[in-house]
């Protein structure tokens, strides 16, 4: 790995959607630069674009125009099952709503993402028992999302995203939905995983208070990087 290469580099990204009522530009022109452990706080308004960026960094979803490069590497030239295992293995998600699977216990949520990646099952439950302890979670491993209140389901949702060592891990406000202790309790996790990880974090949010303890602050107007 060249260490003069940044983690994360944003060129002249444009998104773009037609409708049925006309074009919406999303991304007008974003250009971004991030390197190895920043945190990094992403602000605006509502609409601003900022949970299309994040898909898009993230490789959900394709640019309009432009490119977004990991390690130099061009992401949306990786083909299509590549791309999926590159991001699995690479980036970390956390949404706002957990989006864990509410057939299956916290401990098998967080055993997928290893599973998909081919690993043991012995392995992946090894990953997820350590990362679940880390979050606090040991006492309600069986536990399925729908027996677990909002701030423990965002906690497992944390050790998932986490269960692959990325080495991005993107957080679309992950404490939307929470109370404000709660909320405080997730960033602490969060930016304790950080401290003692190796992971660069990129968290969208509306909260101020919380914006201002990242490293860096992203904002966001009408598609593009204000400051
Ligand atoms: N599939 C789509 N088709 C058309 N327009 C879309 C689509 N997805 C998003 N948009 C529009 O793109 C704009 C940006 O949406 P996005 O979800 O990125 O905003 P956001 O900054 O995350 O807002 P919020 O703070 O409310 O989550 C919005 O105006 C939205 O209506
Ligand atoms: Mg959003």
């Amino acid at each position: 790995m060249d260490a003069s290469i940044p983690l994360i580099e944003v060129r002249n990204l444009s998104k773009f959607f037609d409708t049925g009522h006309g074009r919406v530009e999303v991304l007008r022109g974003i250009d971004i630069v991030i390197q190895r452990r920043e945190r990094i706080a992403v602000m605006g308004a509502s609409g601003a674009g900022k949970t299309t960026l994040m898909h898009i960094l993230g490789g959900l979803d394709h640019p309009s125009d432009g490119s977004v490069l990991i390690e130099g590497r061009d992401i949306f030239r990786i083909s299509g099952g590549e791309l999926d295992r590159f991001r699995n293995s690479t980036i970390g998600f956390v949404f706002q709503f957990h989006q864990l699977l509410p057939e299956f216990s916290a401990v098998e949520n967080v055993m997928i993402p290893s599973l998909i990646a081919g690993n043991s099952s012995r392995k992946a439950r090894e990953t997820a028992l350590s990362l679940l302890d880390r979050v606090g979670l040991s006492h309600r491993l069986a536990h399925k999302p729908g027996e677990l209140s909002g701030g423990e389901q965002q906690r497992v949702a944390v050790a998932r995203a986490l269960a692959m060592k990325p080495r991005i891990l993107l957080a679309d406000e992950p404490t939307g939905n929470l109370d404000s202790r709660t909320s405080e309790e997730i960033l602490a996790l969060l930016n304790s995983l950080h401290e003692s990880g190796d992971f660069t974090m990129l968290i969208v949010t509306h909260d101020e208070s919380l914006a201002r303890r990242q490293d860096r602050l992203i904002v966001m107007k009408d598609g593009k990087v204000a400051w």
